[in-house]
């Protein structure tokens, strides 16, 4: 479902909001080059991540699911010189492009892809002890949201962020029969944050260049 006036609202806000620069175009345009599916974050929404890792004071960031490294581009961003971003991709063609969409954003020195399946990317961290995250983007594989979810839990503090995309699934998140794993996963997700007395969380619904969907924001307050 889309709608052109969606799609031009974006575009209006965006104009006068959220100015992409020579490195967020490139990182767009050598992606579409290497076929890499257009499933990126709009730009608003990348702006949103970094106010919102910026309000939150954000010095470590977890990403799952790079692709070509769009969103991480906008998170890497929004660090402290002496901060740093992890994010985590399975497929070896998007992490190399991501690596070099993130050398070319001059963010090399502050991020990092770790290439691999994320739950076992995310149990190495662990392994490694390694600190705790301020914001974690979980943005990948969604059957496996609920996993990534607990592992976030174990990867943060009292205080950090955990923001969920594509929570919507075209409104079949509603639909308790679902089979379709993505959208259980994105239920099941939804449902452990909602139980868990360690989050406060919310879902809201969005409209835009990508069409009908949505994200999920917690807050780790235990
Ligand atoms: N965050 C990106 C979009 C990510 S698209 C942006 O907004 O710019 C989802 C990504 O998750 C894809 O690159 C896909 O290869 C990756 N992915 C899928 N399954 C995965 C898994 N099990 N572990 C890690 N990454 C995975
Ligand atoms: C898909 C994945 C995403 O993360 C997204 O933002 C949009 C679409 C997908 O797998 O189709
Ligand atoms: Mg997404």
């Amino acid at each position: 479902m889309t709608d052109a006036r969606w799609t031009a609202v974006d575009a209006y806000f965006s104009d006068r909001l959220v100015p992409e620069d020579e490195a967020l175009q490139a990182a767009l345009r050598v992606s579409r080059e290497a076929g890499l599916p257009p499933i990126n974050v709009a730009p608003n929404q990348g702006k949103l991540l970094h106010l919102i890792a910026q309000i939150q004071g954000a010095r470590r960031i977890l990403e799952v699911g790079t692709l070509g490294g769009y969103s991480t581009i906008w998170l890497g961003r929004a660090l402290p010189d002496d901060g740093h971003l992890v994010s985590l991709e399975a497929d070896p063609r998007h992490a190399d492009v991501a690596r070099g969409n993130l050398a070319h954003a001059g963010l090399a020195g502050r991020t990092e892809v770790r290439l691999g399946p994320a739950l076992d990317t995310l149990a190495a961290l662990v392994e490694e002890g390694a600190e705790p995250f301020d914001l974690v983007f979980i943005d990948a594989d969604k059957p496996n949201n609920p996993h990534y979810l607990e592992w976030a839990l174990k990867l943060t503090r009292r205080g950090s962020v955990i923001i969920g995309d594509n929570v919507v699934r075209g409104g079949a998140v509603v639909d308790g029969d679902a089979a379709d794993p993505t959208v259980r996963g994105v239920r099941d997700f939804l449902e452990l944050m909602g139980r868990n007395p360690r989050l406060s969380a919310t879902a809201v619904q969005t409209v835009g260049a990508k069409g009908y969907d949505g994200f999920s924001l917690a807050r780790v307050i235990a």
